[in-house]
């Protein structure tokens, strides 16, 4: 697998330096929620069984691809705004643009309930920083979940196979959670009965991103929940056996399996 672009040479934020992630204060928020509901989404693959809908993308189109894969190709930064889709959702637009931190992407993800086990197989880490210049800021992510799903997890670990690694942050609304993505391997687990949804924003690290944590009493040692040690070796075993089965369904094809980090964004 190729090494993983790191954030040396980047400007980041202190604030992310310890743990790579920093909890904000809850938003107390009141949006109507026709500003998700509302949206165009498309189907994209990503960690589960989800749909998205761009409000900013490379070129201002309903599309989530990666900047990179755009011509010019480019960064995820300076994502364009799109008109159709922020005309429906005004605050969920205003709280991307709230720190005054470049934006990239900017999309509502909707996630399907699912289990512990699946989120461990969909842990991957994001390659938003593809293309970035050094010397220039660092990409991170953004997420506020929009509904309201306290027993759901955000899954976080350094080290994708080893599970004392992991940080489980629960996403109770106006959760705003963020994330180092190239560095940690994410995903989440739902454990709602309805979808998820949740507002995820890539912002540039810079002196308006420092202030907007610090605005928010950004936390980087946020207490992670605790799971059943029995539940946390099922899903290793299970991770273990569907990585086995994958390889094997692609070696039929005669295709070699390719790491999992290229397939999510
Ligand atoms: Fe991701």
């Amino acid at each position: 697998m190729p090494e993983m672009e790191t954030a040396m040479g980047f400007i980041t934020s202190a604030a992310l330096e310890d743990t790579g992630i920093v909890v904000l204060d809850r938003r107390d928020h009141q949006i109507d929620p026709a500003e998700w509901t509302d949206l165009e989404y498309v189907g994209w693959r990503s960690s589960g069984v989800t749909r998205f809908a761009p409000l900013a993308s490379a070129a201002g189109e309903v599309d989530c691809n990666g900047f990179w894969n755009h011509t010019p190709p480019r960064t995820d930064k300076d994502g364009v705004w799109i008109a159709a889709q922020t005309a429906k959702a005004p605050t969920l637009q205003s709280l991307a643009l709230e720190p005054g931190a470049n934006v990239g992407r900017c999309r509502v993800i909707e996630l399907q309930p699912n289990t512990y086990a699946d989120a461990i197989y969909n842990l991957h880490q994001d390659d938003n920083n593809r293309l970035n210049d050094e010397g220039t800021g660092w990409v991170v992510r953004a997420w506020l979940n929009l509904t309201d799903d306290p027993d759901s997890l955000l899954i976080l670990r350094s080290d994708r196979f080893d599970p004392s690694t992991e940080i489980r942050l629960p996403l109770p609304a106006g959760s705003c959670i963020i994330v180092d993505t190239q560095r940690f391997w994410h995903a989440v687990w739902h454990r709602g009965t309805a979808p998820r949804y949740s507002l995820i924003t890539s912002w540039t690290s810079g002196p308006e991103l420092d202030a907007h944590i610090a605005a928010n009493h950004g936390d980087q040692h946020p207490v992670s929940a605790s799971l059943p040690e029995a539940l946390v070796a099922e899903a290793q075993a299970e991770l273990h056996r569907r990585i086995e089965e994958r390889r094997q369904t692609f070696e039929a094809q005669g295709i070699v399996m390719e790491p999992v980090a290229s397939l999510y964004n």
